[in-house]
């Protein structure tokens, strides 16, 4: 045995009935190191790091820590062992500040609040987060919110730091900062293990990479002795090209027309100001924008989920036949052929039932009505396998329960039930966040064929890259207005990065 592993895992099994998450894996970490975990959904990530901080008990296997053999019974046990994990879904009670959160549970009985807060500005101070211990959880971004999480763990000393997919929910700048963040935990001689499926994250942040398929262990590899595609190679287990191609519709018309459409929030805020545009079928138009500018609210506006204070948003149907949007029920609007997946920051509210298996989770969503009652079951059954086929979703069948499967699983119901539905105009945001990069690829060419049968495509995304290959036209919104619209075969992420900050405002900033 090694004796300057911080942990070393060997021969891990879980099985859940007859799922084989773990089949016999191996994983080792030193100190002063961060390792990336990578797999496919599905493929035993967040199964492995749970029994590291003592969610799960392997059936198999064995841990040692700095040598000697562990047991991790309980989470409080991974923290007795200085394992603490910072998870996909965070357990922050809303109405306690940051430093009550981070000494909930601890043994200290009435600990000394001003001694936390002290504590928690010192852990702040060596590591550079920028949190407050004294505000409430409830009026934290995100990203805030995470920080909370990861003081926490180290408050209470760990020094083997488990994060699964933490940059999932992040702008690419909080992104940067917390690799900041990281590199300095690192450079403190911690042990870091982050999962994530964003490549370009893997090779900028990650000195080692262990990559597992299918529950199994396929490899760790130095980061600087492999690159993007040879990773995406061992994780898919054969050669995939990851392009997309865009090819153009012949004859685009004019499906949606949003004229003037003005929204304001409770506190007599624009989140929408004075936005015009059209959409056309057979054409992906892509909605770029620095988080918070309005892509939420445009696309619940759209829809009738968010209350529209002036202005229009006409649907073209295929028989020529205009319909005013604006005003009716969403259920009005989802029947006359509108379609969203939005992909929340909080991926619990997803708009899936948890304990409902596929089949009743498309049958939900099923707007074609007035048909027969065999039909209205035959047609959610078809549409769940049809999306399990295309998008692999990792499922033992159609009707188990949707809260059992992996996070990107339950994603790809969510954003494939959209899809198959097929409606005239398909919106979605943050579609393939928590998405691996094969299945994020998948959802490219499905979209792509969805508008090459003629549908007008809105794509909401974060990924600049991404938009300028998949787009054919890009509108940028910023501070709720429409910045510029331009064509995607010709822009540069330099000139859509003037856009989003075009109109200093301040505002919508959240
Ligand atoms: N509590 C559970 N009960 C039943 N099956 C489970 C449970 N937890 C995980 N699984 C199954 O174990 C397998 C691995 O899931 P896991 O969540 O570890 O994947 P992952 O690699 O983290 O995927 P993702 O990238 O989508 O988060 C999946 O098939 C999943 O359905
Ligand atoms: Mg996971």
């Amino acid at each position: 045995m090694e004796r300057n592993y911080a942990i070393e895992m060997k021969g891990i099994t879980k099985r859940f009935g007859q799922v084989v998450a773990n089949d016999a894996i191996d994983l080792s970490i030193r100190r002063g190191e961060i390792m990336a975990l990578l797999g496919e959904n599905g493929s035993g990530k967040t199964t492995l790091m749970n029994m590291l901080s003592g969610i799960y008990q392997p059936d198999d296997g064995e841990v040692y820590k700095d040598g000697e053999r562990i047991y991790i019974r309980s989470p409080r046990e991974a923290y007795q062992h200085g394992i603490g994990m910072i998870h996909q879904h965070y357990k922050l009670i809303e109405v306690f500040t940051a430093a009550q959160n981070i000494i909930l549970g601890l043994d200290d009985g009435r600990m000394d609040i001003n001694a936390a807060n002290a504590k928690v500005r010192e852990i702040c101070s060596r590591y550079g987060f920028e949190i407050d211990p004294e505000m409430k959880v409830y009026d934290m971004s995100v990203s805030q919110k995470q920080t909370v999480e990861i003081v926490k763990v180290l408050y209470r000393g760990a020094d083997i730091l488990i994060l699964d997919e933490p940059t999932a929910v992040l702008t690419p700048q909080e992104t940067q900062k917390l690799f900041g963040i990281l590199r300095n935990m690192k450079d403190d001689g911690k042990a870091i293990i982050i999962i994530t499926h964003k490549l370009h994250e893997v090779m900028e942040v990650s000195d080692k990479v262990t990559v597992l398929r299918k529950g199994r262990f396929i490899g760790t590899v130095e980061t600087a002795e492999t690159n993007p595609q040879a990773l995406t190679d061992m994780m898919v287990g054969h050669a995939v090209t990851l392009n997309i191609d865009r090819p153009r519709y012949p004859d685009p018309q004019a499906k949606l027309i949003v004229e003037g459409l003005t929204c304001v929030d409770e506190e007599g805020i624009k989140r929408l100001d004075s936005v015009s545009f059209t959409a056309y079928t057979g054409e992906i138009l892509g909605v770029a924008g620095i988080s918070g500018s309005g892509q939420k609210e445009l696309l619940e506006a759209i829809t009738g989920l968010y209350p529209v204070k002036a202005g229009s948003v006409r649907f073209i149907g295929r028989d020529g036949n205009e319909v005013e949007l604006v005003g009716k029920t969403p259920k009005k609007i989802r029947e006359t052929g509108i379609g969203m997946a939005f992909v929340p920051e909080d991926r619990l509210g997803m708009g899936l039932v948890g304990s409902m298996g596929m089949t009743g989770n498309m049958q939900l969503r099923s707007w074609k009505e007035g048909r027969g009652a065999l039909l209205r079951k035959k047609e959610p059954e078809n549409l769940a396998n049809r999306v399990m086929e295309e998008l692999e979703v990792v499922t033992p069948g159609i009707d188990y329960p949707v809260r059992r499967l992996s996070g990107g699983n339950v994603q790809k119901v969510l954003v494939g039930r959209e899809i198959a539905s097929q409606p005239e105009v398909l919106m979605t945001a943050y579609a393939v966040r928590g998405l691996d990069i094969n299945t994020s690829y998948t959802i490219y060419s499905l979209l792509t064929e969805q508008k090459m049968k003629g549908v007008a495509v809105l794509y909401v995304g974060e990924d600049l890259d991404v938009l300028i290959e998949l787009a054919d036209r890009i509108l940028v919104l910023c501070g709720g207005q429409v910045a510029g619209i331009v064509d995607a075969r010709s822009t540069t992420k330099e000139e859509i990065g003037l856009l989003m900050t075009q109109f200093n405002t301040g505002r919508a900033e959240r």
